[in-house]
């Protein structure tokens, strides 16, 4: 593949194209990339499709099930958190369903509203509410500071399973969101993803629930996890964007958290949305507009974002907070859409 660089459409085709570990959420850079591509090759370069149009990807529904119901999201907390990042995680959580005042358009709500145009086999829509359920601390890293794919699995286990406040089982429309803190790695964590989902195994767990992990990248590899808010450092000459609620790593998770969240309630147990003939390696709706942030976006352009007062970038305005959160893929027009797309 001649461009290093992929956002969005091109990540897609790599994806379709390539063997990778399933429903990771890629990032736009890649850390096997060099310093051979100018900033100008990364903003200018690339794909010549806006927003990730694209007559070859071929979205189908695989008739598994999706979240029609009210979804809420279980989220555990492992390691150190500070009450401010747990507060901007859960506003954007709680953001979601919300009443689309506040603090107006663009809004997270309307985000959403791409995600509930998927069905079932029945014609029932995405559920319009995502709430914030319990939650679980694990403060001193039970299953230590390095995670495989299948302690993650254990930890989750720990949290439905402790002895005291365990998460509630709701495999039906629960979610359990994993968020690690910077000082945790995870199994491919910067090399190849930013956040995963998957289900998880009754033969560990005892259940099959959906969950997706994250994590806080400000210590490993913000510049490509907490992408724009911090940049790699091999690309000389590209300046991180400011950050609308001052912390890079947790501002750049949310666009992860948002990813995912979109693709558990499309794509639970990996067979209901997804591009791609290799359900290993599904191309979700999420996957399909990495890196695009608004109107023009793709290839390596984000396309068109917002700036508030202070100079922080955003592309959408949360109950309290503003947030840039990346488009999904909408099946009926057949590109990525967002609030804050400027044609609509
Ligand atoms: C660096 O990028 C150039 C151009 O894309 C490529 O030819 C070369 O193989 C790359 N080198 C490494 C070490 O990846
Ligand atoms: C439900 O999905 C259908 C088909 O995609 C779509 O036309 C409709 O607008 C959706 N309804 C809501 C409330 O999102
Ligand atoms: C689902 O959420 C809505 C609010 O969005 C609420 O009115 C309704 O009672 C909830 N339904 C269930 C079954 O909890």
């Amino acid at each position: 593949m001649s461009p290093v660089f992929h956002f969005g459409f091109l990540t897609a085709l790599a994806l379709l194209s390539i063997t990778v570990s399933p429903v990771a959420c890629w990032r736009p850079w890649r850390p096997q990339a060099n310093a051979t591509a100018t900033p100008t090759d990364l903003l200018y370069g690339g794909s010549k499709k806006f927003e990730g149009s694209s007559e070859f990807v071929h979205l189908r529904y695989h008739m598994g099930p999706v979240l029609t119901s009210n979804i809420t999201v279980h989220t555990i907390w492992y390691g150190t958190w500070q009450k401010s990042q747990k507060k901007i995680i859960r506003e954007f959580i709680n953001s979601i369903s919300a009443p689309a005042a506040s603090k107006g358009r663009p809004s997270v709500s309307g985000w959403w509203r791409t995600v509930q145009q998927y069905t079932d086999q029945t014609g029932a829509n995405i559920s319009h509410t995502v709430r914030l359920g319990e939650e679980k601390n694990d403060r001193f890293y039970s299953h230590g500071k390095s995670l495989t794919r299948l302690s993650i699995q254990s930890v989750i286990k720990s949290a439905v399973t402790a002895r005291s406040k365990p998460l509630p089982i709701n495999p039906k429309s629960g979610l359990y969101l994993l968020l690690t803190s910077a000082d945790v790695y995870v199994q491919d964590f910067c090399g190849q993803v930013c956040g995963f989902h998957y289900f998880t195994f009754p033969s560990i767990v005892g259940y099959t629930l959906p969950y997706a992990w994250v994590g806080n990248s400000a210590k490993l590899c913000p510049g490509v996890c907490a992408y724009p808010f911090a940049v790699p450092e091999y690309i000389p000459g590209l300046k991180p964007l400011k950050s609308p609620n001052g912390d890079i790593g947790v501002d750049g998770m949310i666009s992860v958290i948002g990813h995912e969240i979109a693709e558990l309630a499309t794509n639970p147990l990996v067979n209901a949305w997804y591009a791609g003939q290799d359900p290993s390696a599904p191309v979700e709706i999420a996957d399909l507009c990495e890196g695009i942030y608004g109107t023009g976006g793709g290839g390596s352009y984000t396309g068109q974002m917002l700036e508030d007062r202070d100079g922080a970038t955003y592309n959408m305005n949360g109950i309290r907070r503003r947030y840039l959160v990346q488009w999904v893929w909408n099946h009926l027009v057949n590109y990525c859409t967002g609030p804050n797309a400027l044609d609509q």
